[in-house]
């Protein structure tokens, strides 16, 4: 599988792909994939896949906690999954916090979305404890502001 970082070029694909993501992922505009693409593409990378992109992980390396990498948005064309695709675009971030030696990839999810609370489990994720549960699944109530409430899921690199 050919994994590559986020190009100015693929920007108008990755949104086509986004745009499929309901009801847990929406396309950012133009103007964030661009910023993504020119100022921390190493931990946006992309699985194209003869004339597509059938899967992206945009993620970011905080400047407050440089020893946290957030990954915002994970997403793998339907048609794809089950393919390794998520798992070898969230291994392409991990191989790149690692050389940065950077301690920990997180991200939010939401605690109805099944898939993706597996997909974290099965990838050495870990649901970090919150404050009540919904679905079997631990969530931080308002974690991301007002009304976000969210399942938080980390993967420690040492
Ligand atoms: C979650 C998502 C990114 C997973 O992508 P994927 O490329 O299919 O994942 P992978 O093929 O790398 O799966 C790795 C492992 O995760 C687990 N997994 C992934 N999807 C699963 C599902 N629907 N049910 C159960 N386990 C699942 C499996 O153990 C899988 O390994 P296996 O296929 O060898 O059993 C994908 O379902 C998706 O794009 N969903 C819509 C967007 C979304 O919700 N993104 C996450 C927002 S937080």
């Amino acid at each position: 599988m050919i994994i590559k970082p986020l190009h100015q070029d693929m920007i108008g694909e990755v949104i086509d792909l986004l745009s499929q993501g309901s009801p847990y992922i929406w396309p950012r505009t133009a103007s964030d994939y661009w910023l993504y693409s020119a100022l921390f593409s190493s931990t946006c990378p992309v699985a194209p896949h003869e004339d597509t992109i059938t899967g992206v992980v945009i993620a970011i390396r905080s400047q407050d906690h440089p020893d946290d990498i957030y990954i915002q948005d994970v997403m793998t064309h339907a048609h794809h999954r089950r393919q390794g695709i998520a798992k070898a675009l969230i291994n392409s971030v991990c191989a790149q916090g690692e050389a940065w030696g950077c301690g920990r990839l997180y991200l939010t999810s939401e605690p109805e979305n099944t898939s993706a609370h597996h997909a974290w489990g099965a990838l050495g994720f870990v649901n970090v404890p919150g404050d009540h549960r919904v679905n079997g699944v631990e969530v931080i109530t308002d974690f991301k502001g007002p009304g976000k409430t969210r399942a938080v899921y980390e993967l420690h690199l040492r």
